[in-house]
């Protein structure tokens, strides 16, 4: 049916901060809301498709019909929910603010503070979205991008490194964009090299512009 343009469809969406322990109370974390995350998984709902929505730790309720809810904390969590569920997907899009380290060793007790300083070690999170991108058949994978700098260069590295078929560029620099925020300005750099640049809008609105977007190519 017309209005149901993702009947039959399976996406997988990554959404929210990930949180990584110091020890049993204490992590490392971001400000990321789950917001866009939540919006692309209600209309790509809308839109008929039956949606996996692997979520780090939000204050969000669950967005509602059609859309099942895994909830993870760390990063190691997300990556293998997404990669148990990938392989019957037909398009996945992280959103996710995943953290790019994790404390090298957890404290099994509290941390005391014995000490005027206390050195963390970090080691590398796995890149979920790299991962998917080297599993990937024919799934269309979508990522973000959140550049400070050389927004451009540095989201066409990630669109090719990461075997991406797009990639949401939203800016810093752009007022009413990003973290915590109701609203987002984004640019859409596809493989194909064409560029799209959006009006700042709510995330609800810029949800049903990628999904539309996302849309076109799986019906391609
Ligand atoms: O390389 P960078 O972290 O800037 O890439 C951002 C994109 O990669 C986002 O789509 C994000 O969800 C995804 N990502 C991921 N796993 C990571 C880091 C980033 O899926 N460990």
């Amino acid at each position: 049916a017309k209005s149901l343009p993702l009947r039959n469809k399976k996406i997988l969406i990554t959404a929210g901060p990930t949180y990584e322990a110091i020890d049993p109370v204490r992590f490392i974390g971001n400000h990321s809301s789950g917001k866009m995350g939540y919006a692309l998984a209600e209309s790509a709902a809308k839109a008929g498709a039956k949606v996996i929505l692997i979520s780090g730790p939000t204050h969000l309720q669950h967005p509602g019909f059609g859309i099942e809810l895994i909830r993870v904390q760390s990063a190691q969590q997300m990556y293998d929910a997404a990669n148990t569920h990938f392989d019957e997907m037909d398009a996945a899009i992280a959103s996710a603010a995943v953290s790019d380290y994790r404390p090298k060793n957890v404290a099994a007790q509290k941390i005391k503070k014995n000490s005027v300083n206390l050195t963390l070690e970090l080691e590398r999170n796995p890149d979920i979205l790299a991962s998917l991108g080297k599993r990937k058949k024919d799934q269309v994978l979508v990522g973000f991008a959140l550049e400070t700098e050389n927004e451009r260069k540095n989201a066409l590295g990630k669109l090719e490194r990461k075997s991406l078929d797009f990639i949401v560029l939203n800016s810093l620099n752009d007022e009413g964009a990003g973290f915590q925020k109701d609203t987002n300005k984004i640019c859409i750099l596809f493989k194909s090299g064409i560029k799209k640049d959006f009006p700042l809008k709510s995330k609800k609105e810029v949800s049903k512009d990628i999904i539309n977007e996302l849309t076109l190519l799986l019906n391609e």
